[in-house]
């Protein structure tokens, strides 16, 4: 497994490449399913693994936004685009397992593309329940195993390689991983070529697993 500490180091020397990297997935369709995401966000906001701030564009403006990330860097560039959008966002540097927030403070907690990076997917997203307002919601759009068997097969037997490469697990089950979470899910949908995934959940009841 990737620890945190190589994850750190990744995207610290990634963070210049990072929107150059990512410029032709979100002119194929990434930019549209954030600001369909986003468009769903009110009050107060924690977005989680903000990385260069790609989704702040989005949120409605009666938004008060607050952001953290793992990495500096990635932090860095995300202040930048905030400054050049006039958008008032508290950024702060912060592992998403341990997150410095009091329970039940935001209305709305956000991750996007997070859920692939984090060693412990699961122990994420409780911690994102657990600041998230009873009434709140979970906004999560995730990359995961496609549903198309041929491709998945192929995520499969790529995995290992391409999560050495990047730190990026990107045969993952987003919505299994939710519901291990203890979430109640409230929306899900599966599109471009059943690799991405746009979740809606709430922090949900102690007890089963919906
Ligand atoms: C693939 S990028 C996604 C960035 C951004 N959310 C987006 O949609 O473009 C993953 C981000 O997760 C951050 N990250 C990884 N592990 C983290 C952790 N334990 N706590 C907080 N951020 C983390 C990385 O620094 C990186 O910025």
């Amino acid at each position: 497994m990737t620890t945190k500490q190589e994850i750190l180091q990744r995207y610290e020397a990634f963070a210049r490449w990072y929107d150059l990297a990512e410029l032709l997935p979100e002119v194929l369709g990434l930019r549209s399913l954030r600001q369909r995401l986003l468009g769903r966000a009110s009050g107060a906001v924690l977005e989680v693994a903000v990385g260069t701030g790609r989704n702040l564009p989005y949120y409605p403006q009666s938004c008060q936004l607050t952001a953290v990330d793992l990495s500096p860097a990635m932090l860095t560039i995300a202040r930048k685009r905030a400054t050049k959008l006039g958008l008032p966002v508290s950024f702060e540097t912060m592992d998403v397992e341990k997150l410095a927030f009091p329970d039940q403070t935001f209305d709305t907690v956000v991750d996007t593309l997070g859920l692939c990076t984090f060693p412990d997917p699961v122990a994420a997203l409780r911690e994102m329940a657990r600041v998230c307002r009873p009434d709140g919601r979970l906004l999560l759009l995730e990359h995961g195993r496609s549903d198309r068997e041929m491709l998945g097969r192929w995520q499969d037997r790529r995995a290992d390689r391409h999560a050495k490469r990047l730190g990026c697990r990107w045969n993952r089950e987003p919505l299994d991983l939710v519901r291990q979470a203890g979430l109640k899910v409230l929306a899900a949908e599966q599109t471009l070529f059943g690799i991405f995934h746009l979740l809606e959940a709430t922090p949900g009841e102690p007890g089963p697993v919906t």
